[in-house]
């Protein structure tokens, strides 16, 4: 059985990641500084209470802790403040960058050469209001252009990645750029956007369902690629019901297509997770949302300045 650390195990995605994980026969290992919400996760997960911005706690977890596990065979590190405005930015920074420093490193002097970490969407050039993008639909085809301090610390880690594995060829290191994640409790909110496109357009009107987030991590451990890459990883449709080719025109008229778009398909491409890691989004909010929740306002599912906070 493969041991994997999953770093923010207690999160939200973390917790879909874990059950994900737990439901393919991998033993997880969870590294957090609270424990898990999730009663029947956290029945099955050996969890160890870290701050990960401690290097010798985070090099101690990934080799052995006492009696509880004594090899690692792979990281999934998602922990950190999942967007920007919920600390003051220096906070954020000083929180994320370190610790996914001392993950990358701790597992490379470990031997660990199979690491997946949570990148974002926001490295696109998020909001796009402020920063349109070159073309539709937005892939990794383009350098990272953030537009925050949260943002600014993904683009950090993801060049911290590129010089690991040059340093280290055989290290894997995969950064998925995840879409706003949403559980299914959210999708009640999702009809009400219609009323007001504008106020999702900062990331183009992505989002990825947390059960599809957990996917593309499990199949990005089982891949055999070697250094560095980044996926940018969303649903398959947006969260409108507008055609996506319509809301382009209406929102970001000066942005060129590179390809055309079907219907209600996403505008942040998903082609290279589709091509290289098998990535088939199984969900949507589609699936989910009820007609009674279309007059029902959304106060909390969007911000402006991308990766919509997660609580
Ligand atoms: N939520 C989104 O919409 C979104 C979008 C794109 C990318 N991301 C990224 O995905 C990852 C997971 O996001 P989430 O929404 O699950 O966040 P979350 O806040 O729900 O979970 C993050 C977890 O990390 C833990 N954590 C944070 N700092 C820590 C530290 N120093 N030491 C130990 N544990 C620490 C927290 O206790 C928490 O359990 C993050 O890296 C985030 O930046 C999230």
């Amino acid at each position: 059985m493969t041991r994997v650390v999953v770093t923010g195990g207690s999160g939200k995605l973390g917790r879909a990641v874990v059950r994900e994980l737990l439901e393919n026969g991998y033993e997880v290992v969870n590294l957090d500084r609270a424990p898990s919400p999730d009663p029947e996760a956290a029945a099955r997960t050996s969890f160890v209470r870290v701050d990960l911005t401690d290097y010798g706690q985070v090099a101690e977890a990934l080799t052995s802790v006492d009696d509880r596990y004594s090899q690692i065979d792979a990281v999934v590190h998602l922990a950190a403040i999942p967007a920007p405005g919920i600390l003051t930015n220096s906070a954020t920074f000083s929180n994320n960058v370190p610790s996914s420093y001392n993950v990358f490193a701790a597992a490379a002097k470990a031997g660990i050469d199979n690491v997946v970490w949570a990148s974002s969407e926001t490295v696109l050039g998020l909001p796009f209001a402020d920063s349109p993008p070159p073309f539709f639909p937005v892939s990794e085809d383009y350098p990272v252009r953030p537009q925050s301090t949260y943002s600014l610390g993904k683009a950090v880690e993801e060049e911290m990645a590129r010089h690991f594995t040059r340093w280290n060829p055989d290290l894997k290191l995969i950064g998925l750029r995840f879409s706003n994640v949403f559980d299914v409790e959210d999708y009640a909110a999702f009809p009400a956007f219609e009323q007001n496109p504008e106020g999702r357009s900062w990331n183009a009107w992505g989002y990825i369902d947390a059960r599809d987030g957990a996917q593309a991590v499990r199949l990005a451990l089982e891949s055999t690629i070697t250094g560095f890459e980044a996926f940018v990883i969303a649903a398959a449709d947006t969260v409108m019901s507008t055609p996506s080719a319509e809301l382009a025109a209406r929102y970001f008229p000066e942005v060129p297509f590179t390809r055309p778009v079907e219907g209600v398909e996403t505008l942040l491409s998903i082609d290279k997770a589709k091509r290289m890691l098998w990535f088939s989004p199984q969900h949507s909010w589609r699936d989910h949302a009820t007609p009674a929740a279309a007059s029902v306002p959304s106060e909390s599912a969007s911000t402006p300045t991308g990766d919509g906070a997660s609580a």
